[in-house]
Order: C-alpha cells, then structure tokens, then sequence
C-alpha cells in the first residue's frame, strides 16, 4: 500500500496551472510586490569579492563528475573569500531591474523566496553566531552571536551538522512567491531550494570544501534557534559546509 492514500497530499506536488487566475491573485490585483530582500538594521559586514576565493580553477564538468555529499569536514576554519564565493553562487544577483532581480539560481518568475542563514563556528574573522546573506549588498548581517552553537544546531538538525564550519539555512518567506502564483508557489519555492543547494555543492568542489543536502531536521528548533515565526518565513532546506579532510 503506497504511503500516501490521501490523494489531496499527493496533490501538492502536483501543478494546477490552468486552474491559476492571475487576476485575482494580489499581483493581478495591484498589490505592492513585497521586498526581495528582508529588512535589517545594524552595520553590514562587507563581504570580499567573490572572485578572490578561486584558485586553480576546475573545469564545470570535473566538479559535477566530483560532487557528493559530504559528511565529514577537518577543523580548519573558511575564509571570508570562500564563505563570499558560495553566497554569491548560491543567491548572489547578477541584475536588478525594478520589479524583480536576477541571481546566479534562477526562481520560477524570479521571485527568489529564500532568506540565506548562517550559523557560523568557523569563518576567518567572523565570531560564532548566527548571520543573514544580504544579497542587494553582497554583505552580512549579524543576527546574534552564539555560545555552544554547535550542540544547538546538531539537536535542530537532528545530527546532520556534522561539524560544519559554516551551516548553510535556506528560510523561504512564501508570501514572495504567493503575491503572484498563489497555491502554486509550494511547488515553485521547493523547486526553486534544490537550484540553490545544487550550485553550493558544485561551488564547494571549486574551493575544497565539501557540503551535504539536508532535508530531515526538526522544524520547531530550527526555525526557534533561527529566530524564524514558522509562518510568514521558516527553514525550507539546510546544508553544512566545511574543509574536506585529507583523502
Ligand atoms: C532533498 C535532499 C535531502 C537530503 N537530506 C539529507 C539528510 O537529511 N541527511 C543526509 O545525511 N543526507 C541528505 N541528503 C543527501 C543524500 O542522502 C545524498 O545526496 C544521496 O545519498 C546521494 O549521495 P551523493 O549526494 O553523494 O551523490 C539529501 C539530499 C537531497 C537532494
């Protein structure tokens, strides 16, 4: 017997396009789009071009023929640089016009509905804690400073930390998707996650680092220590990232 009898779950995964009434949705309506990005206050911390991180380059095609999931990381902290160049491939914009940006992912309808979170233990000079990718600014912003991050985190991500340097957490804000697709954005912000997750593997295997997919964590916790409502915005997808150990 399949899993799921209940048809009306199946469902979700499932397109109803022709059913979509652009017209009555709040983008047919008139309604402001809401922001790209979620507001801050506080200093940025500027981020290093992202360029500065690669070294000898690696040809796209070895990188998707390398590219595996990583769970086991060596303690040697990330510089700025490579924490820069994996933002910038996973969420950075490349262009801008009035109504919509354009990153290095592309989003159903360029609606990019993912706030970027991360809970650093190890990045050259940044202290532990818990900062958001400003994508409009290529720069940080501190939401908190942690003590015993770690142990936090691997209970939130039911032990799939695996003592990253950096963890990565995809929070999707819904309504930046529903403002123009309405009920079909559940589709388009999940499928939008696995583009953002799958450029920050390849762009791990460019700077010898290493990542793992993460999709079974706790969603009380980690929206909690995220400091997410876990209605308006909650973790949709999460992935540790560190140095790869010496083969
Ligand atoms: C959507 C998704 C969710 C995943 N969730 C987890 C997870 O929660 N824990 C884990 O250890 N690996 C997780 N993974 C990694 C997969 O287990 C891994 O991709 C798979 O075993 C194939 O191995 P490979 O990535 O090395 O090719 C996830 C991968 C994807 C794409």
């Amino acid at each position: 017997m399949a899993y799921f009898d209940n048809q009306e779950t199946r469902r979700l995964l499932k397109t109803r396009w022709p059913q979509l009434d652009r017209s009555q949705t709040d983008h047919g309506q008139g309604k402001p789009a809401p922001p790209m990005q979620k507001p801050h206050s506080g200093p940025t911390i500027e981020l290093p071009e992202p360029s500065a991180a690669v070294g000898e380059p690696i040809a796209l095609k070895d990188a998707i023929a390398k590219r595996a999931s990583h769970r086991k990381f060596s303690d040697a902290a990330l510089s700025l640089a490579e924490l820069s160049y994996l933002l910038w491939a996973t969420q950075g914009v490349r262009k801008t016009t009035e109504k919509a940006s354009f990153r290095t992912v592309p989003s159903g309808g360029a609606r990019h509905p993912f706030e970027t979170y991360l809970f650093v233990s190890r990045v050259d000079g940044l202290e532990p804690g818990l900062y958001r990718y400003l994508p409009f600014d290529h720069g940080l912003h501190l939401e908190r400073k942690m003590e015993g991050l770690d142990a936090q985190l691997d209970e939130a991500l039911l032990n799939h930390h695996f003592g990253g340097a950096v963890d990565f957490v995809w929070a999707a804000i819904p309504y930046r998707c529903e403002w123009r697709y309405a009920f079909e954005s559940l589709r388009l912000i999940l499928l939008d996650a696995g583009h953002v997750c799958a450029h920050l593997y390849l762009a791990c295997e460019e700077i010898g680092c290493g990542t793992c997919a993460v999709g079974a964590y706790d969603q009380e916790k980690l929206d909690a220590l995220t400091g997410l409502d876990g209605h308006d915005e909650f973790a949709v997808y999460a992935a540790p990232v560190g140095k790869l150990p010496p083969s």
